[in-house]
């Protein structure tokens, strides 16, 4: 069974007599829904004054000429084209707004899922149309309003013909970024993406990619016709529609039609999307979690479910690499006694869940052809049960399981080999320093530990949708800003990476400090392309298990096909609007009491912002 996401491509009319033939002509090609205007675009209403104040009747079709679901379903109602809500002239100014605000109430009594403009520039000219767009989408509860951007300023293209140098242009993405700020980011204000015939910069379309884009806009000018007579586009906007199949991104065709079948548009769209579905098991996975923000798991503290081992376990990449870690460092000991081949080598299993490393050590010994006693420590009783029936039924004496915490275990002997995987998204937030600190007076003093190390990293990153999904989150019971000084586990999608993630704590073990301290302060520093937003950090991490045996979430060494870690989000409580240029400095803790462990951070450049989380207060985790 496949559950790939279909494409969703819309059409859109500049003019539509007869709606009901609208809907079919566009059904008849497989187009999904259309963008028409609300009102014919000639049709003027004169609200202050002029001969048609006083015009009777009706100005736009009635609502009957549809059924309530394909209002719904099927119609974004483009507003109309000659409204100038900016205008310095008193009577365009305020006729504009009564014919705006005529629209939207139309939008709202039709049960549209959105209406769409064109942005034709900067604020500066548009500062009062976003005030009201503000106005409606705070006093709606559900219409969208998709703002229509162009991905290159027009002046640039026009100057693209021109054998002249353009001077510097605004970009249309300060245009939106202005626009959305003056909307107070609101969820319901989105990008329809008119796509350019020249694409921008690479950099530029990585910015648009952390924005809510809702539709890429392809006008049928885009589309060259190949051998076959058929429209297909250029590799460059083959990529394009790769770089955004990763979103919940729609389609809508644009212009007249230049070959025999509007239909053909959606085809070859439909054939690039479906090419564009990665389908690999991270994919499968992760589907339906996309920017979705979730509490990061504190096994110590907590008891995990049944169901989250089952997850864990099914990941295809980090069990073999546990495995063949294991597997190296048995070799590694066997070869240092073979004068007695006799002796088992002692690996402990600290935090066993429900036995998948046991499995992975008992394997690894075999292939070393080694004997092994295995102990299996858990302090989850529920996960306990399950090793002793596995322990009675298939492992036999070679493996012991112990029900405790692995802080308090006195052991009987000491371990060769101390195997754990207590690793969270941003590699010690699962506190794995602090219980294998607790354990390791039980390896031996050349004794092994997988992990032998792993590194969290962070990296600044723009996305106005973790930003807003911060900002939904509210708890009655904590501090006013608890949701933006705590830190969450997301399948990060919809988001531009600032820069390149830096390697921030690093643990190694077994600890062999003096005095052991696991609190850390770093200050890392960023450099800034171009111009951006900061809504916080996304957070990764790596580990070696042993020597060469490594695993990844870190995106340019992630481990292909693992599944088990998505990252970690650090937001800020405000978006710090970025140059290129800038530098971002960034502080981080690791901040350690005998109760808990918990992060705090802070930005002193560009701008001073509060530490975030100070004392714990908004979020710690629990020893
Ligand atoms: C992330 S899970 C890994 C489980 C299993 N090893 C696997 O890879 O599927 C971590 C496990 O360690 C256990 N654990 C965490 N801290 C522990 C401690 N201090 N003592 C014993 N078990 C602990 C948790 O209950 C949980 O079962």
């Amino acid at each position: 069974m496949s559950n790939q996401r279909s494409i969703s491509c819309g059409l859109d009319f500049c003019a539509v007599p007869d709606l009901n033939n609208c809907i079919f002509t566009a059904n008849s090609s497989k187009y999904e829904f259309v963008f028409v205007p609300l009102i014919h675009p000639l049709y003027k209403r004169e609200f202050v004054s002029g001969a048609a104040k006083s015009r009777n009747g009706p100005f736009t079709r009635p609502d009957l000429v549809l059924c309530s679901s394909d209002w719904n379903n099927l119609i974004i109602g483009k507003l109309s084209s000659h409204i100038k809500v900016d205008s310095r002239n008193f009577f365009i100014k305020k006729n504009s707004e009564e014919a705006l605000n005529q629209e939207f109430a139309l939008a709202r009594h039709l049960g549209l899922v959105g209406v769409t403009f064109r942005l034709m520039g900067g604020i500066e000219q548009n500062g009062n149309l976003a005030r009201i767009v503000s106005d409606k989408v705070t006093s709606t509860c559900t219409l969208q309003v998709w703002i229509q951007i162009p991905m290159e300023n027009p002046v640039k293209q026009a100057y693209s013909y021109r054998e002249q140098e353009c001077s510097s242009v605004e970009s249309t993405w300060e245009w939106w970024n202005a626009f959305r700020i003056i909307c107070d980011y609101d969820r319901k204000v989105g990008i329809a993406l008119i796509v350019s015939h020249d694409l921008p910069e690479q950099e530029e379309i990585d910015r648009w990619l952390g924005e809510p884009v809702r539709c890429l806009i392809f006008p049928t000018t885009i589309f060259i016709t190949n051998k076959k007579g058929y429209p297909v586009l250029s590799k460059a906007h083959q990529t394009l529609v790769k770089r955004f199949s990763m979103l919940e991104v729609q389609f809508v065709l644009t212009g007249a039609n230049r070959h025999q079948n509007i239909g053909y548009y959606h085809n070859y769209l439909e054939y690039l999307w479906k090419g564009c579905q990665i389908n690999g098991p991270v994919e499968r996975f992760a589907r339906g979690y996309e920017d979705y923000l979730q509490c990061p798991l504190q096994p110590l503290m907590d008891n995990l479910e049944s169901q989250t081992y089952e997850i864990f376990e099914k990941d295809p990449v980090k069990y073999t690499q546990y495995q063949t870690a294991i597997y190296q460092a048995i070799l590694g000991i066997a070869s240092k006694t073979e004068e007695d081949k006799n002796r088992k080598i002692v690996i402990m299993v600290v935090g066993a869940g429900r036995g998948p490393l046991v499995y992975a050590s008992l394997n690894a010994a075999e292939m070393a052809r080694q004997n092994i006693k295995v102990y299996a420590v858990e302090k989850n009783p529920n996960a306990v049960l399950t090793l002793q029936a596995l322990e009675r039924d298939v492992w036999g004496e070679k493996v012991t399981v112990v029900s405790c915490d692995m802080r308090e275990w006195d052991a009987p002997e000491k371990a060769d080999i101390l195997v754990s995987e207590l690793l969270g998204s941003f590699s010690d937030n699962e506190l794995s320093p602090e219980c294998l600190d607790g354990v390791q007076k039980f390896l031996k003093d050349d004794g092994i530990s997988i992990p032998s190390s792993y590194t969290s990293y962070i990296a600044p990153v723009q996305s106005s949708k973790l930003y807003n999904e911060v900002r939904q989150c509210k708890d009655k019971e904590k501090h006013s800003l608890a949701h933006f000084e705590t830190s969450y586990v997301v399948h990060l999608q919809n988001k531009y990476d600032i820069a390149k993630p830096q390697p921030l704590f690093t643990f190694k073990h077994p600890n062999k400090g003096i005095v052991i301290d696991n609190s850390r302060y770093e200050i890392k520093t960023f450099e800034v392309q171009q111009n951006c937003v900061l809504h916080g950090f996304s957070g990764y991490f790596d580990t070696v298990l042993y020597k060469d045996v490594t695993l990844s979430i870190e995106p340019s060494t992630h481990s292909p096909g693992m599944f088990s870690w998505f990252p970690i989000f650090f937001p800020i409580r405000e978006p710090v609007q970025l140059k290129a240029g800038d530098e971002i400095v960034v502080h981080f803790w690791r901040q350690c009491s005998t109760k808990n462990v918990w992060y705090e951070w802070c930005i002193s450049k560009p701008i001073p912002v509060a530490i975030h989380n100070p004392g714990g207060r908004s979020y710690t985790i629990g020893l």
